[in-house]
């Protein structure tokens, strides 16, 4: 038996494979095309494991993905593979439209071909699961409730527009060509292998290196949080016990400000790593120009999670975010080798100014 994961060099996919081949014998081929976001150094501990077989290439690459399923065989998909950072769909959305639509689209025909040939229990047992966001339902007003499995689709940003896409495509794969699909829709995700370029790492990387800690707009903005590990246990139970055609909203009932966050990383590192002239870290916050169509709020209310499948998860923001920023101290040497040329790059066009 074997899972494919695209996307599983990326940060919640590189979670998904370490936490995947931690509780289970059963392999994975993991299917990345390596981007910028891409990076194999996450998995370095599975370099001499049998169980794990990497192949680099675009989900959009119908004969290669065709190909890769009709050797391996997997029992299922788990479909990661994503443009991610909302701000670069804003400096350029093009990729996002080709990998987020034009690739799950690709995927998908690929997956549709392979399906059609499967027989009996391998076919009726096959899952295609899709990784999406709760971005797709757009913002919330202060009093409104978080976003339910109904909510209405209405994506404000290039990024989330294309997920919205994405996910349209998988739920028509299913109820025209009855592919047995899953959708998980989940909240802002922290946590070991987070790329710099996102609030949370960006910030505890700044503050150990002396820099600004910027802020868009007042800092108001409301995201749900949840431990990476918490998005990969609750993918698993939806693999193992979702039913077919369904959507599951994942997250973790911490709604916090973003200013919010910022000063508890500040307090955290100030516990941890005090600076050395004795000034705490949050004297290092500067707030700059928002983000174009910034989305106010985002809350999940994850019930159907817990009531359908019995999910939970089993960290508290509190105690994530504290092993988060342990984990960033201890993994010093993962955020240099990041920090490349192409990052940089990055980092001068958003902040440069
Ligand atoms: P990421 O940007 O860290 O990783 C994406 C991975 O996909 C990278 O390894 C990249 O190389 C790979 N990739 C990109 N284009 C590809 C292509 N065309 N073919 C094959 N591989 C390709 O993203 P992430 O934060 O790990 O997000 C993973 C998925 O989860 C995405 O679909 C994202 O929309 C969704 N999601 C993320 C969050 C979050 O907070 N990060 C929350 C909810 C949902
Ligand atoms: O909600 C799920 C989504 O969460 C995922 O679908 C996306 O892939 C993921 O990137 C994330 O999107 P956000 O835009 O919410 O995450 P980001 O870390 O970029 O920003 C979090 C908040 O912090 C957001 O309100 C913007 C703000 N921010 C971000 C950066 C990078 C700042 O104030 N300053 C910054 O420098």
């Amino acid at each position: 038996m074997t899972i494919l994961v695209t996307g599983g060099a990326g940060f919640i996919g590189s979670n998904f494979v370490l936490d995947w081949l931690a509780q289970s014998d059963e392999s994975v081929v993991n299917f990345d095309k390596l981007t910028y976001a891409g990076n194999l150094q996450n998995l370095a501990s599975l370099q001499d494991d049998p169980r794990h077989i990497f192949i680099k290439g675009d989900i959009g690459d119908f004969d290669l993905v065709s190909r890769l399923l009709n050797e391996h065989k997997p029992r299922a998909i788990l479909n990661f593979a994503a443009e991610s950072h909302v701000d670069r769909s804003i400096h350029g959305p093009e990729d996002f439209i080709q990998t987020n639509i034009v690739g799950t689209f690709r995927l998908l025909e690929a997956v549709r071909a392979y399906w059609g040939g499967l027989q009996g229990e391998a076919k009726s047992s096959f899952r295609f699961l899709h990784v999406s966001t709760d971005e797709v339902y757009g913002s919330l007003e202060m009093n409104d409730p978080p976003f339910s499995e109904t909510n209405r689709y209405e994506p404000n940003s290039p990024y989330s527009a294309s997920k919205a896409s994405s996910d349209h495509l998988v739920r028509a794969y299913h109820h025209t060509y009855g592919l047995p699909v899953l959708t998980t829709n989940c909240s802002n995700n922290y946590g070991p292998y987070h790329f710099p370029e996102k609030l949370i790492p960006l910030v505890i990387h700044n503050a150990l290196a002396g820099k600004p800690l910027p802020i868009y707009g007042d800092g108001q903005q409301i995201r749900d949080w949840l431990y990476v590990k918490d998005h990969c246990s609750a993918i698993r139970r939806v693999l193992e016990a979702g039913k077919v055609g369904e959507v599951y909203n994942i997250g973790g009932w911490n709604e916090k400000p973003n200013l919010d966050v910022v000063h508890t990383l500040c307090a955290i590192l100030d516990e941890l790593k005090p600076r050395q002239d004795g000034q705490p870290y949050k004297s290092q916050i500067t707030f700059v120009q928002d983000r174009p169509g910034h989305d106010r709020r985002y809350a999940i209310d994850a019930s159907k999670m817990e009531k359908e499948l019995g999910w939970k998860p089993a960290e508290t923001f509190e105690t994530g975010i504290r092993k988060t920023v342990q984990w960033y101290l201890d993994h010093q040497d993962w955020v240099k080798n990041i920090t490349s040329g192409a990052y940089r790059e990055w980092v001068e066009r958003q902040y440069g100014a």
